[in-house]
Parts: C-alpha cells; structure tokens; sequence
C-alpha cells in the first residue's frame, strides 16, 4: 500500500495538474539502506538512480545537449519521424512517461498529437526527482493549455503499482533507460510493466544499440568533463542524504565499453587512498588508491537482446523504429496474445 503526499504547487491550476508524491520520506531510507549495502561490498557500488537529484536531473539535461552524447539526439531524430503515426489516433488515453526528467521527449508526441486529440490526453510524467517533475509540467502547462498532468513522484524500480491504470494507455520509457537495469532487472520490470498492461496498451521503449567502441566510449567521455561532474555529484548526493564528507576530487571519473557484457561501465576511481565517514548511517569507509565505485552500467543492445528480452517479458514486438544508421531503436510493444502469465 502507498500513500501519497499532495504536493502544494497547483494552486493557479488547481484542475490541471495534479502532483502526487511517493517518495516522501521513504527515500532517505532506500538511500541509506543502498549506500550500506553498496559500499561494503567487494566492488563497491551506488544504484545509479542516485545520480539524480536536482543538480543531477540539470547536468543530464547538459549532458543530453553534448556533441559526444548521440544518445538524445538520435532518439529524438526518430521520434519526430514516427510521433504523427502514433499520436495521429492517440485519443482518451493516458501518456505514461516513466523517468521523465526534462520534457523534450514527450514534447515531440504533444505536438504530434495536435491540439484536438491533446484535449483528450493526461500526460502522467513519473519520476524519482520532484523538482524534475513539476519544472517539466509547469513548462508544459505553459505550452499547452488544457493539458491535463497526473505529476508521479516515484521510484519506478519498484513502485510501478501507483500509477494509475484506469484508462487506456501508452508507456514510454524513453533514453536507453532501460540499458541502465542489469538483464534480470530490466526482464522483471517489464515483467511488471506488462502486468499494468490491458491488450489495447503499449510500451513505447528506447535502445541503444551496440556500435563502434570509440563512437560509445566517446559518448560517455566528454571533452568539456560534464560527464565527470554529472558522475561524481553522487559523491554530493550522498554528503547532503547522509551527512557524509565525500571529496569529489579525490574521484576521478571512468567509463568503458565493457564488450562481454556489452556495456558502457561507469565508475569513480579513488585517486589517492581516502577515508570517508557517513555520519547519518554511522559507517566508515576506506578506499585504496585506484580502487572504484560502480556508479552505472549502460547496456548496449542488438535486435537479438531486444527480442529475447521483450519475450521473456510476455511482451511482443509490434513495429521498431531505427535511424539510418542503426544506432538507437524505437520498439512499440503490446501484451503478447500468445503468452499467459501462467506460462512465465
Ligand atoms: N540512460 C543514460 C545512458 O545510459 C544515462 C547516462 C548517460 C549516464 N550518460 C551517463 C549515466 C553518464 C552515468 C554517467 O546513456
């Protein structure tokens, strides 16, 4: 059972956006529970869901911005190619965007949809970080006036259950998030996700999908070091969480295409020995020079890993989107009819 704290934002359009949050004081102790575990293990390690706070959910938006970053722009590039065959006949239902951040995405789809579908759509934006979440519906609202937006303050990881399901609807989990969960994660909680799913829903997810090393490594190594200061403002989440002392510049940033497993990894390496005391969880913690934390992996996909995965999920493969490359792919999913819960 959750309970939602009303976030007290919405007084000029009381019946426009709705802002629910159910993170409040649960977060604190996910995060110590996590630090805990993470950094007494043998490979020391942060969930990457960390990364973003207030600070954290900005420099991902500068970092979406960089030459180096195809990510975004790729994803983007595709998006505007198929958002009017989407959203053409996108009408009464519920725009699910989980992990949302900043509002470029979903954006493309608002505007495909055309303002008379749009008077029939609530955009429900889910994300780990409430700033994110009202910034983006604000600026929304702005955009589109009429707009009806149900603002989620979740932890997707495990909290899919709050989100409203009454209507039908269309996932997105847009970004190669879904790359940021280990294999297992990411086939339970589209597991989960088809659960919340009726036949006539979709998920709309973005990959991205393996290319040359030097094409990721870069991706994941920008020139200007916003990268770097996006990984190591952990180090600053869990100093204002935890009353820790971290010193980010004894850290330096790391990232790699791990090719076994098909991952761009992302570390902080300790340039020096340093000792570290996280006062709020009582804890001491000592690193030997070079030694790293594991802040994030970043799958790295085929249409081969896609497929088997989506299978596995009960989920089944309606239309996939590439670019001309075939860098990135979206993959429009709905519940697979041959497949019954029983059966997974
Ligand atoms: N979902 C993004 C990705 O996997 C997250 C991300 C981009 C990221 N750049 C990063 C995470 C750098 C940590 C460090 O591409």
């Amino acid at each position: 059972m959750h309970r939602a704290m009303t976030v007290d934002s919405t007084k000029s359009r009381p019946r426009l956006l709705g802002m629910l949050n159910y993170l409040d004081g649960k977060y604190q102790h996910d995060i110590a529970r996590d630090a805990r575990q993470g950094l007494a293990a043998s490979q020391k390690y942060i969930p990457c869901k960390y990364f973003y706070d207030a600070r954290g959910s900005k420099l991902f938006e500068d970092i979406c911005r960089l030459p180096e970053y195809y990510v975004t722009r790729t994803e983007l590039s595709i998006l505007k190619e198929i958002a009017p065959g989407i959203m053409g006949t996108f009408t009464h239902k519920d725009l699910v965007e989980l992990g949302s951040g900043a509002n470029q995405k979903i954006r493309i789809l608002l505007d495909a949809a055309g303002e008379s579908n749009r008077a029939t759509i609530r955009y429900i934006p889910v994300d780990i970080s409430e700033s994110a979440v009202i910034e983006a519906s604000e600026d929304l609202l702005e955009r589109y006036p009429g707009l009806r937006i149900l603002g989620v303050v979740a932890d997707f990881t495990y909290q899919l259950d709050v989100v409203p399901t009454e209507r039908p609807l269309m996932f997105c989990f847009l970004g190669s998030t879904i790359g940021n969960m280990s294999e297992d994660e990411s086939i339970s909680f589209l597991h989960s996700v088809s659960e919340n799913m009726k036949p006539a829903d979709r998920l709309l997810v973005g990959f991205d999908m393996v290319k040359s090393r030097r094409t990721m490594e870069a991706a994941y190594n920008d020139s200007r070091g916003v990268t770097a200061e996006f990984n190591k403002n952990v180090l600053e989440v869990l100093n204002n969480e935890l009353n820790a002392n971290f010193d980010p510049s004894h850290f330096d940033h790391l990232a790699f295409f791990n090719e076994a497993n098909s991952r761009i990894e992302v570390h902080l390496r300790a340039n020096r020995d340093v000792s570290v005391r996280l006062e709020s969880i009582d804890m001491e913690v000592e690193f030997k020079q070079g030694e790293t934390i594991h802040t994030e992996n970043s799958r790295k996909f085929t249409s081969k890993s896609i497929e088997d995965m989506a299978n596995h999920a009960g989920l089944y493969l309606q239309n996939w989107y590439t670019d001309p490359n075939g860098w990135f792919s979206l993959v429009v999913m709905g519940l697979n009819p041959l497949i019954t819960p029983q059966m997974l």
